[in-house]
């Protein structure tokens, strides 16, 4: 069997990781990179660190509109499909690479897996919002992590290939949160304490492209009662420069870091300020109560179990939240077990 997993962007580094050491031993597996991440501290980083495979075809994208940015993947992807005739393809998540990824293949016909389908923000305003629609109509097999997606999915119509694997993000915490601590030096390179500190990220377009809410946001950064750790998105770095904004010195400024010392830093945090997706799980994971700084959530079940607190954009709220909430409830398991990609891959490879 021959399958072709398409990365692009950072959570999708981290996703195929553990989905291609599942499939790796079982079939050919072609691992293509559209480039729509190419800092280093945005992919290379990622396919050092996690023992992902080198990409065997990198299309070298890179930045651009979305339309601009979708049509050229689309173009590689296609050219791809073409000579290789895969199996399936392979597509993560909710980015431009993912869509540009699948609409390709349902135009050839090659089987789309859509890993992390049926999760819904129900807010069309939002891109992601749109590339996980589309992408899900067009699967022909959904690995969703939750209930909730399986049930949003068949709210849609689509209950054909649809399977309930878990999130192949917790199998990734699970495996390197063990190796984080003895691989990163980043506490004692910040000079951090555990507990002393909140992390923040911030990268999404409602975020980023909105100067109010963007300035709303760092103003409770400077405001907070513990010195905010913000490894900063080159998206939001630009926004940040371009619009001259700065920060007092409560706001600790720093470049992306790899994912080992990220673990590191969302484990050892007080709290956790984040648009992110995948960071929100993250801090479940690791027993740190997040801030999300949207208005709504795709992962509903960490609100639902109380370790997550919506505070969009609000200075008051976000300020409020890091001093007086904190969890009460104990966590249960969500996400699955870690086994996700081991589901994923049996699931595909059973069906040559
Ligand atoms: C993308 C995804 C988003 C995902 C995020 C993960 C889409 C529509 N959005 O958002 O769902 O959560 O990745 O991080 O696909 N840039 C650099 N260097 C890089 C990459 C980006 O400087 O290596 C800058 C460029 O100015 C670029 C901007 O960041 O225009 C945005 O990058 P892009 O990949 O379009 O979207 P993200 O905001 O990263
Ligand atoms: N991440 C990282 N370094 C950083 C910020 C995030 O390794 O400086 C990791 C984070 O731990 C998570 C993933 O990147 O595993 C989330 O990616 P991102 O927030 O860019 O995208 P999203 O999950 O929102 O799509």
């Amino acid at each position: 069997m021959k399958i072709i997993s398409l990365v692009g962007a950072r959570p999708q580094f981290i996703k195929a990781a553990m989905v291609s050491r599942a499939l790796r031993p079982h079939c050919q597996e072609i691992l293509v990179h559209t480039g729509q991440h190419y800092d280093g501290n945005m992919s290379q980083v990622f396919f050092d660190e996690l023992e992902l495979p080198e990409p065997d075809l990198f299309l070298g994208v890179g930045s651009g509109s979305h339309a601009v940015q979708t049509g050229r993947m689309m173009t590689g992807v296609e050219e791809i499909l073409l000579k290789e005739k895969p199996d399936w393809l392979v597509v993560y998540g909710d980015t431009n690479t993912t869509l540009a990824g699948a609409l390709a293949a349902a135009k050839l016909q090659t089987p789309i897996a859509h890993v992390e389908a049926g999760l819904r923000s129900f807010q069309r305003a939002m891109p992601e919002e749109i590339n996980r629609v589309l992408v899900d109509h067009i699967s022909t097999a959904l690995f969703c992590p939750t209930q909730p997606a399986v049930d949003n999915l068949a709210r849609e119509g689509i209950s054909q290939g649809v399977h309930i694997v878990g999130d192949v993000m917790a199998d990734a915490l699970l495996h390197f949160i063990q190796l984080a601590p003895h691989k990163t030096t980043i506490l004692a390179d910040l000079k951090l304490e555990p507990g002393k500190y909140a992390l923040a990220t911030i990268h999404r377009a409602a975020n980023t492209d909105d100067p109010l809410r963007l300035k709303a946001i760092l103003r409770a950064f400077e405001e907070a009662d513990l010195p905010v750790i913000f490894p900063v998105h080159p998206r939001t770095r630009k926004v940040i420069r371009d619009l001259g904004i700065f920060t007092n010195n409560n706001v600790h400024m720093i470049d992306p870091v790899g994912y080992l010392a990220m673990l590191q830093l969302e484990a050892n945090a007080d709290c956790i300020l984040t648009d992110s997706g995948g960071v929100q799980k993250e801090a479940y994971w690791v027993g740190v109560r997040c801030i999300t700084l949207r208005d709504e959530t795709e992962w509903v079940e960490t609100v639902e179990l109380g370790w997550n607190k919506l505070t969009g954009a609000d200075t008051a709220s976000i300020v409020a939240a890091v001093r007086y909430w904190r969890p009460t409830t104990n966590r249960t398991p969500v996400y699955g077990n870690g086994h996700s990609a081991e589901k994923i891959s049996a699931i595909l490879l059973a069906q040559s």
